[in-house]
Parts: C-alpha cells; structure tokens; sequence
C-alpha cells in the first residue's frame, strides 16, 4: 500500500461514542478512511448509519473490546497498515468512577496499554488521546494554560486520564515510532446541524446540558442547579462549553499536524474549548432565549468535586493546530434541542 494511501486510514476507538461518532464524520468529510472499533458499552450501533446518513460513506466497524487482548491482536494482524489512531474508547462517568475505581482503571488503562502493545514495531504510528481539562482541577488562574499545574485528579475518572498522558508520554520516550498529541477536551455540548447523531446520556443525564433538553422537553420535572454561593458573578458554576462539533475538527487538525510532522515534539498536549467561560445562569439563560422553551430549576446543594471555574486559555491550540471554535454557546443549544426533539419522536 502506498505511504500516502496509508495515512490517509486511521482508526478511530470509540467511534460510536459522543465525540468519536462527530469525529469520524468530519474525518471522512476530510477525506479519511475511517476505522470504527467500539465495545457498544455506551453507544449504540445505530450511531453508524447516522454517520452513512451525514457523510453516504459506511464506516468499516468492528465490535471490539480493548481489553480482550486476543481479539484486539486478530484485529490489528488484520490490519497491517494501520498507524494513526484516535482514541476516545473510555469510561467517562465522573460518579460512577468513584463507586467502581477498578472498572474504571481496567477500562480506560489495560484499554490504552493493549492499544499501544499492538501498535509497537509499527513506523510513523499516531495516536491523539482523548483527555480532559479535570487533569487541571481547579487551576488557580484563569484562563488555563497547558502549563497549569496537573491537581491530585478528584476523581478515578480524572486520574485515568492523567496516568494515560503519563503512558504516552513515556511510549513516546521509548519509541521514535511513536508521536502523540493529547487534546485536554473542556465541556463538550450539542450535536451535529442533522441531527442524525448526538449525545446518547444512558439513564439520567450526569452533565448540565443532556439535563436541560430532557427537562425543556418534559422527561426530567426540573434542573437542579448544584450550588448558586459559589464565588463567581451569579453564584453558580463557570465552565468552557465547546460545540462537539469544533472539537470534532480539532482532532482533524491534530491528525494533519501529526501526520505532517509538523510537531514541535513528539509528545504534545492542547487545551480545545472556546476560550469563554460561562455560568450554569448564563447557560439557562441561553436556552431559554434560543429556544423559547421556559425551563423550570431551582438551586440545589454543591455537587461534591465540582470546580468553581475552568475554561480554556486557547493560544496554543489556535496558533499550533490552526484551529479555532467557530460555533457559538447559542449554536451549541440550539443543536442540543434540535437532537432531543429528534430523538424523542
Ligand atoms: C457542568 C456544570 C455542575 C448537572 C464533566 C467531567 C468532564 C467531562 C464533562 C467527560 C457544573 C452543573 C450539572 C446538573 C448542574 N466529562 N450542573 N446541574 O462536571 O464540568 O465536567 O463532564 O469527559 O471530565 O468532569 O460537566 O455538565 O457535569 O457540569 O448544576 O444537573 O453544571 O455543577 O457546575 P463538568 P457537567
């Protein structure tokens, strides 16, 4: 296979998930050939016809656990060629990860350690990690750098995220095969212009936004906003709220910058969010206005392990993966309820 057709294939882990599955459209959109492997533990297999819907290609998909180390292998023999991976296959459950540390561990770790182990002896090999802004905790300036100090992780969640930097960082040490870029995502939201793929919550909705739209659409009775004596403007919470669709694209930049060797080293990490913090008001306020939906909530105690403020200082994304956020917090709930009254029909 010629190197050019080469890198032009990528696998994607976790490609029916939330971000994964916008990933992978703007991936083929970017004339990819995109690899879907995912255990369905938190997707569902009708995410890959929405892809066909979006993009008239079928992704080639494969049911796949990362930590059936047998199956993986199979999978990769089969795939000699294979050198650039996205990898967003995780858990990713704040809660749930301090009721069940373990899982967690096994999932998101042995998961990344199998990955890496079948990409070793392989040459020009990519890997752009999926990581989280909760490696900061509560940074003490605002906006965050990548240079903020990494916080004791709150979290079984948050701490398989900065022990998965730690791996890459020491694989790519090791081996001058392998060249990684970790995006530090901030707070992913809305879903796709279609509305033929989106945000899947499974039960009740841990994050703010999937909350919303199920209560504006009558499931949920009403949002509970956790905490309003916080030390910021309205008293309520201050986070980066990225359209899922801007940090699709940025993991196309990331792939191009890798596969391009344009890095400055080859281990890199990157803040993705807007660079705009807003509060859990401003984000009622928000859909309410671009909605016309009145949404019922009152204030609640704090969630414990919740930040006061995070967003993104985005320099060095914008500069670095000439990427930038184009949608806007309007834009991103806008979308958000386009898919919630999608799905409900
Ligand atoms: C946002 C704000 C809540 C729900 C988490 C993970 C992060 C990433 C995104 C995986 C907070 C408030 C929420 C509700 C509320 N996950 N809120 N009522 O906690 O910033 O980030 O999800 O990658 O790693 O840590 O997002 O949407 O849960 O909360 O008041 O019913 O909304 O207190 O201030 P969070 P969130």
């Amino acid at each position: 296979m010629s190197e050019s057709v080469k890198m032009k294939k990528v696998l994607v882990t976790g490609g029916l998930g939330y971000i994964g599955s916008h990933t992978a459209v703007a991936l083929i959109e970017s004339g990819y050939e995109v690899i879907i492997i995912d255990d369905l533990s938190n997707a569902s297999i009708e995410v890959l016809s929405g892809i066909e819907r979006i993009t008239g290609v079928l992704p080639e998909f494969h049911e796949l656990d990362l930590c059936d180390a047998h199956q993986l292998s199979s999978f990769f023999e089969r795939q000699p060629d294979l050198a650039q991976v996205i990898h967003f296959a995780a858990s990713k459950a704040v809660g749930e990860s301090v009721e069940r540390p373990l899982r967690y561990y096994e999932n998101n770790l042995v998961g990344l350690i199998n990955l890496l182990k079948n990409l070793q002896g392989r040459t020009g090999v990519s890997v752009i990690f999926s990581s989280s802004c909760t490696v900061y905790g509560q940074a003490d300036q605002m906006p965050i750098t990548e240079q903020a100090p990494i916080k004791p992780a709150e979290s079984p969640y948050g701490n398989t995220k900065q022990i998965g930097e730690e791996i890459l960082r020491d694989v790519v040490h090791a081996d001058p095969n392998v060249s990684v870029v970790a995006l530090r995502y901030f707070n992913p939201i809305g879903a796709h212009e279609s509305a033929e793929i989106g945000e899947l919550p499974i039960g009740v909705p841990q994050n703010l936004v999937p909350f919303i739209t199920q209560t504006a659409y009558g499931i949920r009775e009403r949002l509970s906003v956790f905490g309003n004596d916080y030390p910021t403007a309205d008293g309520t919470c201050i986070r980066d709220y990225i359209h899922v669709v801007d940090l699709a694209n940025a993991h196309v930049s990331a792939l191009e910058r890798l596969i391009q060797r344009k890095q400055k080293q080859r281990f890199e990490v990157f803040n993705v969010g807007t660079g705009k913090g807003s509060s859990v008001l401003e984000v009622i306020h928000s859909f309410e206005r671009v909605t016309g939906q009145a949404l019922p909530y009152h204030f609640a105690e704090r969630r414990p392990g919740d930040v006061v403020e995070a967003y993104a200082d985005t320099t060095r994304a914008n500069a670095e993966l000439n990427w930038k956020a184009v949608h806007s917090l309007d834009d991103a709930l806008r979308s958000a309820w386009m898919w919630e009254q999608k799905i409900r029909t």
